[in-house]
């Protein structure tokens, strides 16, 4: 029986098939419920008891082998190619459905192309950052509160490390490496632990705007702020700039622009005072610029920073920031036309 079985194991590794058919001959032949293998089987229990063992592990061989064989086979079927007369050339392709671009990775696109025709070019950071590109470096004091739990989240274990809570980290970033004149735009995604609403989140994007040389004053700030208001909100649009605070800008100031569903007049989305504050912005602080090696003597520089939700319900009027991370087809298919 032995060789028997060493006989077949040689005959089935041959084995070949042209087609389906003759592919289900073979396993008919071999491994049905009357095939070669599955009568050997049966013959087995006449085997003598001291044979069991090595027949067995051989008939086992037998069996693997040959469904492998004929496995192989088949999928050689499957992955031949069609031959070209079975194709239907002319038939109609089906209909392909198109994703659609994220309402904020329009907006995004749209604020640093305008910035882009203003000479500025796109740097990017992480995300994961360390507390000196967050904070140290712009001039935020120990105890400043951004540096809170409650607003930032760290990495465990580690007070070092932190998710950014602002792209201005990106600043300081190229700020280290690059000599000016230095005209960046850097958008991104950050990260704040707020609780979930229709109006905060504990992630959200910014895009941070940072120009560094010599003799650089708040005069051409406002007038690249003016340029941004009139170019993403339309010609009509009036600026005004109120004092503020940021540890890493002096001075520094908000930015609103006129109510661009009332016109100005007055309406509930912008609290009936015809304005509304999209940004804030300032001349970079000497202490920032020494903090990475640039000479607050002979360079100055304007930044600016604002958020892509922000920008983005004022242009659509999204009224609940969750619709932006939910991933709804039937949000994100009204931005289409918008492509
Ligand atoms: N980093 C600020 C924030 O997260 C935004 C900002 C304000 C950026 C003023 C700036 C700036 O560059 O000059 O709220």
């Amino acid at each position: 029986m032995l060789n028997k079985i060493k006989a077949l194991l040689q005959e089935v590794e041959q084995l070949k098939a042209s087609n389906a058919e003759e592919l289900e001959a073979l396993r008919i032949k071999y491994l049905s419920k009357k095939g070669e293998i599955f009568l050997l089987m049966n013959e087995f229990r006449n085997v003598a008891a001291d044979q069991k063992r090595e027949v067995g592990i051989f008939l086992n061989e037998l069996k693997e082998t040959t469904q492998n064989k004929i496995n192989e086979i088949k999928e050689g079927f499957n992955n031949a190619q069609v031959s070209l007369d079975e194709i239907d050339l002319t038939r109609t392709a089906y209909p392909v459905s198109m994703g659609t671009r994220h309402p904020l990775s329009i907006v995004k696109k749209e604020i640093c192309d305008i910035f882009g025709r203003l000479g500025f070019s796109i740097a990017e950071g992480p995300e994961i950052e360390d507390d000196w590109h967050v904070f140290s470096s712009l001039n935020f004091a120990d105890d400043h509160p951004a540096r809170d739990m409650q607003d930032t989240f760290f990495i465990q274990h580690n007070p070092e490390i932190v998710l950014r809570t602002h792209t201005s980290s990106v600043q300081t970033r190229v700020m280290e490496k690059q000599e000016p004149p230095i005209r960046i735009i850097c958008p991104g995604r950050v990260y704040r632990n707020e609780a979930i609403s229709y109006r905060a989140h504990c992630f959200f994007h910014q895009v941070e705007a940072l120009y560094i040389d010599k003799d650089v004053s708040f005069a051409d700030l406002k007038q690249a702020l003016i340029f941004f208001a009139k170019e993403m909100f339309g010609p009509e649009t009036n600026i005004r700039l109120r004092p503020s605070y940021f540890p890493f800008t002096e001075p520094s100031a908000e930015m609103d622009i006129s109510c661009n569903l009332c016109g100005g007049k007055g309406c509930p989305f912008c609290k009936h005072t015809g304005w509304v504050e999209i940004l804030g912005c300032g001349m970079v602080h000497p202490n920032v610029l020494e903090n990475c090696g640039i000479d607050s003597k002979v360079y100055s520089g304007y930044a600016l920073g604002m958020g892509i939700e922000r920008i983005t319900n004022l242009k659509y009027q999204v009224k609940d920031l969750r619709l932006f991370s939910e991933n709804d087809i039937r949000f994100l298919r009204q931005f289409e036309s918008a492509n």
